[in-house]
């Protein structure tokens, strides 16, 4: 079969490239049984709030079983769900209503590292004679390493651990108390494929593939013991496409675009399906603190070719620091100077623990510019809970949790999220977005609220699949804050104008094609031919379709 790249079917196929992701935790979305929690079950009453939002595709941060030293993602058992966020029938029934109301479900899935409680750990902590030793990566003498190696240098100082029980060092590229998975060892590449194909059988349609290119990193092992590091990932991908055809893995692989593509691999479906751009995040960032759209240009630039069904994941916020860790160390002290001076807003020294609103002081037209620029790009939009109403950090959360303070649902104590008086994180409860200022009930009854405006963008989004599938090209433009661009797919056209700077301007534009610029967000459609210049207020967004002569007009 050829593949469907030229048709409308296709976007019902390869689902991915067109889809509109909401990432959440469930125990900071909604607590249904009032222990200050919240569950899954809290979760699937939520499930038609997202169904009206419009999203496609939910990302749950893990639930699983942990011993809640990094938020979940240092699992005890790989089978599990957390007794604190329900059962695995209430996973299931999530699952099942989110597909009805037309909503995938995909999970994160970790297969870089355990807990150190987890049951493969305590055994391996035996010693050699274990069946699960090999199951981690040790060593008899500490190993050298490169300095500046790790990834939380607030914490750790090393990527060796020393166990007194095993008496070896063993390898660990997080916290020490999250032991590197050997995945050399075919058990355990194994025992991974099982738990993959355990979750889809629930359900679930792939899974956001935490911290991969450490998996591809033989650190620790004994030259030769893995001939091919990206073989794991190509037989992950085989195994879950026999599994479940329409299952997709979304990385975490923050390289270079030289590097990421390599992830992808040769052709489509052999490796990841989709990656989060890094470095068009960063540069976007960059961007945003001069006002000037070329940084971002460059980085979308230097995006390679895609190989056939793959996809670029974008976002403004996820629910890490900002990382700024690819920009040079002058655009990066830029990008603090605009959007975090104070160091206690900064982490790791090289990322933020902020969220956009706060980082853009609120400014409405801002903060909505950068969505429908991020929603414009040429992948697949990623949003992170809360950010279609404007949550602001709480930076009263320790480091990175800043950012995954409860969903503020309304002006009820504690933001509608709980009945408790306890939560575990504090919702942010003062100033401009506090929840008594941001939350949804006060949004929803207002048309001109930012989540009602998301809503249509979302809607927006899903009805152009050009920007998902087409050729991206730039448009030369005389004012160096503005981003204008244009995707084609099967003979059908965007044109989205974004102006980075807080002056009114001038977009250029001359496309060689007779027709109508069709405003997408407005009334104010446009002749298409010929050369013209569009005035832009300021941080404005405006997307069109080019409609040509004799064409049927979309809604
Ligand atoms: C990924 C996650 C992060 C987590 C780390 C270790 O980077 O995004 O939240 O702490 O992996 O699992």
């Amino acid at each position: 079969m050829p593949p469907l790249t030229t048709k409308r079917k296709a976007t019902g196929d390869v689902w991915w490239r067109n889809a509109v992701v909401y990432c959440l935790d469930v125990e900071t979305f909604l607590d249904s049984d009032g222990d200050g929690c919240g569950d899954l079950v809290g979760l699937c009453e939520r499930v038609d709030y997202l169904a009206g939002l419009g999203v496609s595709c939910i990302w749950l941060m893990p639930f699983y079983p942990s011993h809640q030293r990094d938020d979940g993602y240092d699992i005890t058992d790989y089978y599990g769900v957390d007794p604190r966020l329900g059962t695995h029938g209430d996973l299931v029934e999530l699952v099942r209503t989110a597909r009805d109301r037309g909503i995938r479900m995909i999970a994160d899935l970790v297969p870089n590292h355990t807990s150190d409680r987890h049951p493969w750990f305590r055994s391996a902590r035996e010693g050699r004679d274990s069946p699960y030793h090999d199951f981690y990566v040790w060593a008899d003498e500490k190993p050298a390493e490169k300095p500046g190696d790790v990834v939380f240098p607030d914490q750790e100082n090393s990527n060796w651990a020393y166990d007194r029980k095993a008496r070896r060092w063993y390898l660990h590229r997080f916290y020490s108390h999250q032991p590197d998975l050997n995945v050399a060892n075919a058990e355990v590449r194994d025992e991974l494929a099982q738990v993959a194909g355990f979750w889809l059988e629930q359900g679930l349609s792939g899974f956001r593939l935490d911290a991969v290119p450490f998996l591809v990193e033989p650190i620790g092992m004994p030259p030769g013991a893995i001939a091919d590091p990206h073989q794991l990932l190509r037989d992950l991908r085989r195994f879950m496409g026999r599994r479940n055809g329409e299952s997709i893995l979304l990385g975490e692989v923050n390289l270079s675009p030289e590097q990421a593509v390599e992830f992808f691999g040769a052709r489509g479906g052999e490796q990841l399906d989709m990656l989060f751009s890094f470095t068009v995040n960063q540069a976007m960032y960059l961007a945003l603190a001069r006002e000037d759209a070329r940084p971002l240009a460059a980085a979308l630039d230097a995006l390679p070719p895609l190989p056939q069904d793959c996809q670029w994941a974008h976002f403004v916020r996820n629910h890490d620091e900002l990382t700024l860790d690819k920009l040079a160390p002058e655009e990066r002290a830029e990008v603090f100077a605009a959007f975090g001076p104070d160091p206690g807003m900064q982490l790791y020294g090289r990322g933020l623990r902020r969220r956009l609103p706060a980082m853009l002081g609120g400014d409405q037209r801002r903060m909505r510019m950068v969505y429908s620029l991020m929603f414009s790009l040429p992948g697949t939009p990623v949003l992170f809970y809360g950010e279609e109403i404007g949550m602001a950090e709480n930076l009263d959360i320790e480091g990175r949790y800043a950012v995954r303070a409860p969903m503020q649902w309304s002006d009820e104590p504690n933001a509608g999220f709980t009945t408790a008086e306890e939560t575990r994180r504090p919702v942010l409860a003062g100033g401009p977005f506090g929840f008594r200022e941001v939350n949804v009930a006060r949004q929803r009854r207002d048309p001109h609220s930012l989540l009602n405006w998301m809503e249509r963008l979302i809607r927006r989004r899903r009805e152009c699949p050009e920007l998902g599938w087409g050729d991206w090209t730039p448009l030369a433009q005389d004012d160096p804050a503005v981003l204008a661009h244009r995707a084609d797919w099967g003979g059908s056209a965007i044109v989205a104008l974004h102006n980075l700077g807080g002056r009114a301007t001038q977009a250029r534009l001359e496309l060689a094609e007779e027709g109508v610029l069709v405003d997408l967000f407005g009334e104010r459609d446009l002749d298409a031919g010929g050369r013209r210049a569009i005035a832009l207020e300021p941080y404005d967004h405006r997307w069109f379709r080019l409609r040509r002569p004799g064409r049927r007009a979309a809604p």
